[in-house]
């Protein structure tokens, strides 16, 4: 049933254990992540996702195994990695437009290639009439896009997500996500995506690595070739959403 996935792999997670202290957060994880695959990452709470990213950014460093972005052991001074997490967290003395600029600069892009993925960035997102306007007089969720926008402009190796849309509404999520999908496109960027949510994982992702429990090791990873836009109405979906409420329904 699945396709074959011809894209050559961007990341590699090679026996990944983490402990912290006495405490066996991570068991022997490896999966592969292909070049502009988007791929969610769903599990019970404090099994470690979010730990799993800090490893990737050197936050914190594995117990034992690795992380290999283009073959190389991951590492933020050589790979471009951009996260977005829960909590906005834009410049707030920084216009929308500058937001969207600010890293582009840091990165030394030159001026015109830095205008134009603005620009692109701007009209996906619809923000014309806001990019004279600060983050404050946003609402959380303007602020939050902005967030994203500027994280994809980045074009990073590897773009992190840690629950970017926890804190917001059913209608807005659903709005929010086909935006994500959008950009996603658009960039051709490697995505891993964490939700809580089994129908956004569901929605957006190439494919779904599901967690155990901590320690936590691989229960499945799903592939997902459902074509975009996805009808979450659908007998496929619904049946989709359904294997993965069954191999976590012991949370
Ligand atoms: N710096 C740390 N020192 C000690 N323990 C930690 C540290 N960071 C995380 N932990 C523990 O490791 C486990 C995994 O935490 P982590 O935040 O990665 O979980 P998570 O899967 O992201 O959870 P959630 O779904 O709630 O976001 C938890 O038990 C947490 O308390
Ligand atoms: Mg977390």
């Amino acid at each position: 049933m699945a396709k074959e996935d011809k894209r050559e792999v961007k990341v590699q997670v090679n026996h990944l254990t983490k402990y912290f202290g006495s405490l066996h957060v991570l068991d022997d994880v490896s999966f592969d992540i292909k070049k502009g695959e988007f791929m969610c990452v769903v599990g019970p709470t404090g099994c470690g996702k979010t730990t799993f990213l800090n490893m990737l950014t050197k936050i914190y460093e594995p117990t034992s195994g690795e992380l290999r972005i283009d073959g190389e052991l991951a590492d933020p001074k050589k790979h471009n990695l951009a996260c977005v997490f829960q909590e906005p967290s834009s410049f707030p003395w920084l216009t929308v437009e500058e937001n969207l600029k600010f890293g582009l600069k840091i990165k030394k892009i030159p001026e015109k290639e830095i205008r134009e993925r603005v620009e692109k960035i701007i009209q996906i997102l619809g923000l014309e009439q806001f990019r004279h306007s600060y983050p404050s007089q946003l609402s959380v969720s303007s602020e939050q896009r902005i967030i994203i926008g500027r994280a994809f402009a980045m074009q990073p190796d590897l773009l992190l997500m840690d629950e970017p849309y926890g804190q917001m509404d059913i209608k807005l999520r659903f709005y929010l996500e086909d935006e994500v999908l959008r950009l996603w496109r658009e960039f051709g960027t490697t995505v891993v995506f964490i939700t809580h949510n089994i129908e956004e994982a569901v929605y957006l992702s190439e494919r779904c690595l599901i967690l155990t429990n901590k320690p936590a090791s691989i229960k499945e990873i799903v592939q997902n070739d459902l074509p975009y836009p996805r009808d979450i109405t659908s007998d496929d979906f619904i049946k989709m959403r359904k294997h993965i409420t069954e191999q976590i329904k012991w949370w």
